[in-house]
């Protein structure tokens, strides 16, 4: 049955057939858009990733063919302690199920259990990928620092493989934090670029970004993002901090001398962000919280903001807190098994385009 199908795929490939093919494969009775997304398995998980990408994720899931993966190979392109980084791959997919993806309706998987993603990031790597293509990229440059010439090449390529992840699976939508949108301008060329030569092959992906809560800032610096790799703890609300803690962060964090609860991310990017924090973790618009606000400080309104977040840690983590490692372990194999069959088949078809097969 499987063979019927991949040779009347391949006999129809002047059709625009391409999009079906994940569709089929993935979801039998569904004819639904796919959805894919991940999260690196490094530092700490905070309240930007939750608000910026997972939230939007949880969203998605009744409406989309959702598919969400722990990028282990691309936490490996910055130095990992291997203990850490096993903990840390069950602790991402934990923190998937904690913030409301629900194994049942979405597709988790670690992206090392395919091995077509490294294999496909190579093939775009030669066919594809351009030096100066990834001579662009903003967040290489960030992390690579000015010494560039010792850092590893993973590092540099890595947006190549984030392209195999997303056009593996006929992905029509990535919802991300606007940090990786440059990322996903690049898949989309490479993927036309490997159409022109060889043929329609890939489909064309679109980014898609939070309105509001695209960028959470930093609570220590409101003019960078807010960022698990952070030096200060100050810096960040970790989805695993203990809520105690975490209220004392908002307390905290910086805001300037004006005083007034005010939304206005140019001027006042402090208070902006931490009422962006609020706007969306209490479903609130930030008109309504500039209004309840007016002749109040920053000391009432971070207050009250400081229990928003604590109520919101409490509730995660219950969850989180009550699942097991033998239960995720499961999750992922069984993720990893649901897609094999479309990223083999793409393959295939690639290599055949290619001259491999
Ligand atoms: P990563 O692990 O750095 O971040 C995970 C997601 O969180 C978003 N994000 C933020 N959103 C709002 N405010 C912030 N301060 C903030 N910080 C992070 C990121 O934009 C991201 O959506 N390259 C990706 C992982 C990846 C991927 C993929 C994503 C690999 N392959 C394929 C989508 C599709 C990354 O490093 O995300």
């Amino acid at each position: 049955m499987y063979i019927n199908f991949r040779r009347y795929y391949l006999f129809c490939q002047s059709i625009d057939f391409y999009s079906y093919r994940a569709k089929i494969k993935i979801d039998m009775n569904k004819n639904k858009k796919i959805i894919f997304s991940g999260v690196q398995p490094s530092g700490n998980l905070h309240i930007g990733n939750y608000l910026g990408a997972i939230s939007q994720w949880v969203k998605m899931q009744e409406d989309f063919t959702c598919i969400f993966c722990v990028v282990d190979y691309h936490a490996i392109t910055v130095k990992q302690d291997p203990k850490i980084l096993r903990e840390k791959i069950i602790d991402i997919a934990k923190i998937y199920i904690a913030s409301g993806i629900d194994p049942k309706k979405s597709i988790i998987f670690k992206q090392s259990d395919i091995k077509e993603h490294t294999e496909l990031a190579w093939v775009l790597n030669c066919t594809s990928a351009r030096m100066s293509d990834l001579n662009k990229m903003t967040q290489f440059k960030d992390k690579a620092g000015k010494n560039q010439e010792n850092v590893g090449v993973g590092l540099f390529d890595y947006p190549v493989l984030m392209a195999a992840d997303i056009l593996l699976y006929d992905t029509d939508i990535v919802p991300v934090g606007d940090d990786q949108l440059q990322h996903v301008e690049l898949t989309r060329t490479l993927a036309r670029r490997f159409n022109d030569r060889f043929g329609q092959t890939f489909k064309i992906p679109e980014a898609r970004l939070q309105k509001v809560g695209a960028r959470i800032m930093g609570l220590d610096d409101p003019t960078k993002k807010m960022s698990k790799s952070a030096k200060s703890e100050l810096n960040y609300i970790a989805l695993t901090d203990d809520p105690a803690k975490a209220k004392k962060k908002i307390m905290k964090a910086t805001t300037d001398s004006d005083g007034r609860v005010k939304y206005d991310p140019k001027n006042k990017p402090g208070i902006s962000n931490l009422m962006t924090i609020y706007s969306l973790l209490e479903n609130t618009e930030i008109g309504v919280i500039e209004e309840r606000y007016i002749g109040k400080g920053y000391g009432d309104f971070k207050k009250d903001l400081a229990e928003v977040v604590a109520e919101y840690l409490t509730n995660f983590q219950k969850t989180y807190y009550n699942i097991t490692n033998t239960e995720i372990e499961k999750i992922l194999k069984k993720g990893a098994k649901k897609l094999q069959p479309t990223a083999t088949d793409l393959m295939d078809l690639i290599k055949k385009k290619i001259g491999s097969l």
